[in-house]
Order: C-alpha cells, then sequence, then structure tokens
C-alpha cells in the first residue's frame, strides 16, 4: 500500500498520473537553460547533492554523472519505489522517503539542494527552510523551480487557473529569506500533439485544458520560469 509522509503537498499530477508526469518532464527545457542556470551557480561535480521532492527520480540520473553522492527525498513510497527502480544501476544515488519539513539527512550534510516544482511554492515552505538551513553545508547552494506567472504563454495559464496567485507576494517572501531570482524562459516541446493536450489535462481542471488546447495549436509552449536561490 502506498504510503505518504506527513507534510506532503497534495500533487495530483505525478501523484495519479506518473506516466504522464514523465512526458511532461521529458519536454521539459529542450535547450537546457535550466540545467546551465544551475550549473552556473553552484556546479555538483564531486558535491553531496539532494533532489527534494524528487518525483520517480527523473533528475536523479543527472546529478548522479557529476556528484559524489545524490539523495532523492520524495513523500510518496510509491513514486520513491520508481525513484529506486530508475536508479537501480547507479551506485551513488540513494532514495528516501521523507519529506521536506523533516529531511531524514544529518546537519551539514549537503552541498547541493534542487526542488523542482516541489512543496517550496512561497509563503508556506518556512519549516523546509529551516530544515534546508541544518542541512547544507557552509559554501553549499539550494536551487528551487517554480513558474513564473508574470509572463509566457504558461504563465498566463497558471493566473487564468488560480486568479488569486500573487507573483509579488511569492517574490517578496523569497527576498526575505535570502533568495535571489533568476527568471528563465524555457519551452516546452512535446514530440507529439497527444502528449501535450495529456499534459495539460493533469495539469489543469478538464474545461480549462480544453480551452487551452483549442487557443493554442502545435506541440511548443512558452514557459517563464523563476529559479530561486541561495548560498549557505
Ligand atoms: C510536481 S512533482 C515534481 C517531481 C520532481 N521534482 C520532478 O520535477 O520530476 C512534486 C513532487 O513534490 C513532492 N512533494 C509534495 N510535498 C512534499 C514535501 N512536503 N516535501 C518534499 N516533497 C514533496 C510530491 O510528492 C511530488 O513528487
Amino acid at each position: 500500500m502506498v504510503e505518504i509522509a506527513a507534510g506532503a503537498v497534495p500533487s495530483p499530477n505525478i501523484w495519479n498520473s506518473p506516466q504522464v508526469y514523465e512526458l511532461e518532464n521529458r519536454a521539459v527545457d529542450p535547450d537546457g537553460l535550466l540545467e546551465a542556470a544551475m550549473r552556473r551557480i553552484r556546479p555538483w561535480d564531486g558535491a553531496h547533492v539532494l533532489d527534494l521532492g524528487c518525483g520517480t527520480g527523473y533528475h536523479l540520473p543527472m546529478f548522479a554523472r557529476e556528484a559524489a553522492r545524490v539523495v532523492g527525498v520524495e513523500p510518496h513510497s510509491g513514486l520513491a519505489a520508481a525513484a529506486r527502480r530508475r536508479v537501480r544501476d547507479l551506485p551513488n544515488v540513494t532514495v528516501r522517503v521523507g519529506a521536506a519539513q523533516a529531511i531524514p539527512l544529518p546537519d551539514a550534510s549537503v552541498d547541493v539542494v534542487h526542488a523542482r516544482w516541489a512543496y517550496f511554492f512561497g509563503p508556506g515552505c518556512e519549516p523546509g527552510l529551516a530544515e534546508l538551513r541544518r542541512v547544507v553545508r557552509r559554501g553549499g547552494a539550494a536551487m528551487i523551480i517554480d513558474n513564473d506567472a508574470t509572463r509566457s504563454t504558461f504563465g498566463g495559464w497558471f493566473r487564468r487557473w488560480l486568479p488569486s496567485y500573487d507573483p509579488q507576494a511569492v517574490e517578496r517572501f523569497w527576498a526575505r529569506q535570502g533568495f535571489q531570482r533568476e527568471p528563465l524562459l524555457i519551452r516546452w516541446l512535446f514530440e507529439r500533439r497527444e502528449d501535450l493536450a495529456a499534459v495539460l489535462r493533469i495539469e489543469f481542471p478538464a474545461e480549462l485544458a480544453e480551452t487551452f488546447l483549442a487557443e493554442h495549436p502545435g506541440c511548443e509552449v512558452d514557459y517563464a520560469v523563476n529559479l530561486w536561490w541561495r548560498y549557505y
């Protein structure tokens, strides 16, 4: 039976449809802008990396190629099991069930934290940020990827779905927490229109997904994100 660690933010997209979420991950950022920006901030060769809210572990192999050690932490035990299967041939990667509010790692044991569309969405994530201060070593860095709802086609969709979402309040929150903002304009690029349709149907309520599909032709979507980051 699936167990979900306390404090998990419900994530119906990947919890209910991990295969469709895999298509989404494959479509994200074909130009590698996010990876390049993260490397500029804090390269991970020889480092201890934590992927917090790692889902099915899509990003673990990328870190494992250069890191000394990679730990994926994921509150949903079924997804954690999928992540373990993905990295079973990578001896420097482990996956633990857990949540950002109680990271199952010792103090000062991590150099690089990556959290992508997971738990760190602005106000309310203070308990996880306190845990980052505990586990990240001096000289380490946390890098958090989330939507930038102020621009781009995807940002517009996000605002139409959640009109009360306040990007300025989110930005003020991260500034107060000592994070810097790196705005990036990435793309989703799907091989097939059906894949984009499937992804929109797990990301938005049914009616909105159909509206967005009717408005937006093709297999590509421009998508603004913020890479929030800080050193410790
Ligand atoms: C949208 S998915 C993204 C997964 C992964 N980061 C990726 O990019 O493929 C969000 C993930 O955050 C996880 N999550 C939810 N609450 C969390 C928490 N409190 N701490 C850590 N992860 C959490 C979910 O279980 C889910 O796997």
